[in-house]
């Protein structure tokens, strides 16, 4: 699945030594605070070849080496590990996982009966020292043999008790890491207290660890990976973890109340074959975009006491564990250049134009730069190195310039003084740049947006004829076009008798278009194609949902606390045109909408409505092109007959996926379907399941 990363060649002594050097430096940034000089599979390289030319060159090798040392020789704290705290070795795909296994079998002598396979989380190791049940004690890895401790973190890390069921004396170790909304809310209040953000969660969760005295708290999650006593601990806890499989010891870490990845979707379990393991492999790599929290691997460990104890350590790892690497989803790359754009609703958002790169299985060519304030705090110039993070779903973003690659052709990057599309000034009052003409500044296309295809599907409308009607004065936005009068379209350049006829009866069936396209052609931030459509299913009106303030807003799935004020207020902005297309008789309700049922309605009738439909609670995909009945749908269209049918449509395969419709040339997201077990119909088939609700008009 993963390809091995190429060996970094070192020639001689000096690019030897240089190569320790940057390695050591890196290590040490990495560990200290999560900031990187080099990505993951950048250091990965470097150490394979500083590995390689150790072996070539066995008298050469430098006492500051990385090899062989638990996290690349990193700080080292003052409170010793009672067991070190030691690394893993690292596989790239299924390959050499069967060689791995092939050659730890051979040493046990027998077949491996039982293999452990669990997500390798990717925050940082921590070790948890209760006694008598109590927590007393937090330390960090360091350099595996002593680590730093920080204990103060106590109290503010999820997962990890201030006390087990049980008044055992045990140290629990796992990782610490944030999740999506801790790493959120972290960002929001260190953006509060002093104007920055968090890189990633990896290095947020780094920061906060060690953070003694910070104004503010954020909080930590904590996922376990295994339990030890003491090699001198004669208690009957000790006895046991001693003798259990790994699997059952994680479920005696779940059961004193601790948190392991059994609560996750890529909870450990237990495979007697490299087949399944490969299996358990693949589904949880095909998780990964879905996880609120990072992994970068899997680990694969003996799950039996006995073969542990055999297979043994060496002086970095465990012999009896693996870690089977997943790409990178952070990388260095160089910043060619930045754009501005203007938005529809007259936002001026910088983004980044990249060296393509390939993160996380797709290929990077531009990332977002947040803002302008942004640019100017995170130091970066054109032409800089510059570290770009993209995991799952997530929109690629630049978190910072790798200063020491910096060459002294760096410039500058320049910064709009007025509005980069109709040259008017910009209100730079809030973090997030606006053209002070707002949505007007991009009439055009705002205008062009509203007449699309999947929103008022208004033909004939194109963007040099919206143009001709704002110069001469006919139309100020889009609620104006349902006004206009035969005269005035015919007195337009280039209209004749049967354009503007037909131009009319197009305006005049928009009328008719729901409410969700409608809602959908206001183009309020944050509400495309799919949000409108389940604002209008859940409001029903246009009246519903102008009167929703935000709390009855983010009754809509999908909308959270951030996206809800601002649809308020977007709407109150467009209160004018809304009332133009109510005097003009656009349609302001969804077609066969009916309220939702009240809390604590009968079941019997909540049988008697949506879930009577043939995709009532299921989650649909589409991809590659359809065929027969469905060969002339848009995707909106589509996603439109999933809804009208009961289901819901989504964009991206996941283990939530009910049902995939593949049409011809699928790819990836039928492999993925195919890898996690989801359904896959044909476009016929799905024709069928839903020829009901095929409108012939559609
Ligand atoms: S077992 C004795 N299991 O990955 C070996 N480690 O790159 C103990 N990690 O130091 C490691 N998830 O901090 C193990 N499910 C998991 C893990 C895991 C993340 C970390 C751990 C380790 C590092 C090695």
């Amino acid at each position: 699945m993963t390809e091995e990363p190429p060996i970094a060649v070192l020639a001689d002594d000096t690019a030897y030594a240089e190569a320790v050097q940057l390695a050591v430096d890196s290590a040490a940034a990495y560990y200290a605070d999560g900031t990187s000089t080099l990505d993951d599979d950048a250091y990965d390289r470097l150490a394979r070849g500083i590995q390689a030319y150790e072996e070539a060159h066995p008298e050469a090798v430098l006492a500051t080496s990385p090899t062989g040392k638990v996290a690349g020789g990193a700080v080292v704290g003052d409170v010793p590990h009672t067991v070190p705290m030691l690394s893993l070795d690292n596989v790239f795909g299924a390959g050499q996982l069967a060689d791995w296994a092939i050659s730890l079998e051979r040493r046990l002598g027998r077949p491996v009966e039982a293999w452990s396979v669990e997500p390798k989380l990717d925050g940082l190791a921590i070790s948890a020292r209760y006694r008598h049940g109590r927590l007393t004690q937090l330390v960090t890895r360091g350099d595996g043999v002593a680590g730093e401790d920080v204990s103060h973190a106590i109290g503010t890390i999820v997962g990890l008790p201030a006390r087990l069921a049980e008044p055992v004396t045990v140290e629990l170790r796992g990782e610490v890491m944030m999740t999506a909304s801790q790493f959120e809310a972290a960002c929001l209040k260190r953006q509060a207290h002093d104007g920055t953000t968090f890189a990633n969660p990896r290095s947020a969760a780094a920061g906060t660890l060690r953070a003694q005295d910070r104004p503010y708290v954020c909080e930590l999650t904590f996922f376990g990976y295994g339990a030890l006593c003491h090699s001198g601990d004669t208690s009957e806890t000790a006895a046991r973890l001693r003798e259990l499989p790994h699997s059952e010891i994680m479920a005696w870490v779940a059961a004193q109340g601790a948190q392991t990845p059994a609560v996750t979707d890529v909870g450990g379990i237990v495979a007697t074959t490299l087949e399944q393991v490969q299996e358990r492999v693949e589904q949880i790599a095909a998780k990964r975009a879905e996880l609120p929290f990072g992994i970068d691997g899997i680990v694969i460990k003996c799950d039996l006491a006995a073969d542990q104890a055999q297979a043994g350590f060496g002086t970095r790892a465990p012999r009896w564990a693996i870690a089977y690497k997943l790409p990178a989803t952070e990388k260095i790359t160089k910043l060619l250049d930045v754009e501005w754009n203007v938005g529809r609703s007259g936002i001026i958002a910088p983004r980044a134009v990249l060296e393509p790169v390939v993160l996380d299985g797709s290929t990077v060519t531009y990332a977002t730069l947040h803002n302008a304030s942004d640019i100017g705090r995170r130091g970066l110039m054109l032409g800089d190195s510059v570290v770009v993070y993209k995991a799952g779903d997530v929109i690629p973003r630049v978190e910072a310039p790798v200063v020491h690659l910096r060459t002294g052709d760096e410039r500058p990057i320049p910064i709009p003084q007025v509005c980069p599309l109709c040259g008017d000034e910009i209100d730079a009052s809030q973090e997030r740049w606006r053209c002070v003409r707002g949505r007007a500044c991009r009439v055009i296309a705002s205008i062009g947006y509203a007449a699309g295809r999947d929103q008022l599907d208004i033909e004939g409308l194109a963007e040099n004829r919206i143009q001709q009607m704002l110069d001469a004065g006919l139309i100020a936005d889009f609620a104006d076009l349902f006004f206009l009068t035969r005269e005035q379209v015919l007195g337009l350049e280039r209209m004749g008798e049967t354009s503007t006829d037909n131009l009319l009866a197009a305006i005049e069936r928009a009328k008719a278009q729901p409410l969700s396209r409608v809602f959908c052609a206001l183009g309020v931030r944050g509400t495309g194609r799919s949000m409108s459509r389940r604002i209008a299913r859940h409001f029903g009106s246009m009246d519903a949902i102008r009167a929703a303030d935000a709390e009855a807003i983010e009754a809509v799935e999908g909308i959270g606390p951030k996206k809800a004020p601002g649809v308020v207020a977007e709407l109150v902005e467009l209160a004018d045109l809304i009332e133009k297309l109510i005097k003009a008789g656009v349609t302001m309700t969804e077609p066969g909408w009916t309220p939702p049922a009240a809390p604590g309605a009968s079941a019997g009738a909540e049988a008697s409505g949506a879930s009577e439909l043939p995709l009532a609670g299921m989650s649909v995909v589409v991809t590659g092109a359809m065929s027969g009945a469905l060969e002339a749908l848009t995707r909106n269209q589509m996603n439109e007959l999933i809804e009208r049918a009961g289901g819901k449509s989504s964009s991206s395969v996941s283990a939530k996926t009910s049902l995939l419709v593949a049409g011809e040339k699928a790819g990836s997201k039928r492999a993925k379907a195919e890898a996690l077990g989801v359904p896959v119909v044909t476009s016929d088939e799905f024709a069928a399941r839903v020829a009901t609700y095929l409108q012939p008009d559609l």
